[in-house]
């Protein structure tokens, strides 16, 4: 089913968002679950670590995340967007511990700026925010190994990147070297890989993790 055949309830309901949770229907289609944020949470969280979101659209993942750690940052290009994020982050009583930045992820002078112990780059493989073209996502998207060279020289070592499903694990290592690349199921669908770099790195190569809403 594609973002344009759902409702905004259907959505919550399926995916198990809180109920009063902001965002348009692309947004909340596109978005993590649950189930996957709070596993992220259980995965890495320390409450003594901040970590920052790169292209952390409505903060579903940011507010779990915030359970979880010291502060939590997230940047994302779009203004509206960014607003409900806010909101969402206020209703679920995290604002405080949190900053956000309107700003794009490419810009050097932004990257410098931010302070954290773990970076997660959900890759806006969407381009276009209100076009669901999944034609070929690689060639769409900036280098990942140029950005995430950057994140590793500006911010940490330390990184997690969601990918959809589509991207393989030799595309990865390509790019990135060492990696864990880890397959999220989610009620046995095959929802994301998670990539991860640095000491977030439990074992080297491919592991899966199978969750329910
Ligand atoms: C990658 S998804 C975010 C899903 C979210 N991280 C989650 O876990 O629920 C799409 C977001 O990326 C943002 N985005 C796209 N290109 C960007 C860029 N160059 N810099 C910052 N944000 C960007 C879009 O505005 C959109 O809100």
């Amino acid at each position: 089913m594609t973002y344009q055949e759902t409702t905004i309830q259907k959505i919550v309901g399926q995916r198990g968002y809180r109920k009063n949770i902001k965002g348009d229907n692309f947004s909340l289609y596109i978005s993590n679950y649950p189930c996957n944020a709070k596993y992220l949470k259980s995965r890495i969280g320390n409450p003594q670590l901040t970590l920052a979101e790169l292209c952390c659209s409505i903060g579903v993942t940011l507010e779990y995340l915030a359970q979880g750690f010291k502060k939590v940052i997230g940047v994302d290009l779009d203004k509206n967007i960014l607003e409900m994020c806010k909101t969402n982050l206020e209703e679920s009583g995290f604002i405080a511990k949190t900053e956000l930045i309107c700003g794009d992820v490419f810009n050097d002078n932004l990257l410098k700026s931010i302070e954290a112990d773990i970076v997660i780059y959900d890759i806006p493989f969407w381009y276009s925010h209100y076009q669901e073209n999944r034609g070929d996502l690689v060639s769409k998207n900036p280098p990942l190994k140029k950005l995430i060279r950057k994140i590793e020289d500006y911010i940490t070592l330390d990184i997690i990147v969601f990918s959809p499903p589509e991207w393989d694990y030799n595309y990865f290592k390509e790019q990135l070297g060492i990696i864990e690349f880890e397959q999220v199921f989610i009620e046995g669908k095959h929802n994301r890989n998670q990539i991860y770099l640095g000491d977030l790195i439990r074992k080297v190569g491919m592991t899966e993790i199978h969750l329910k809403k």
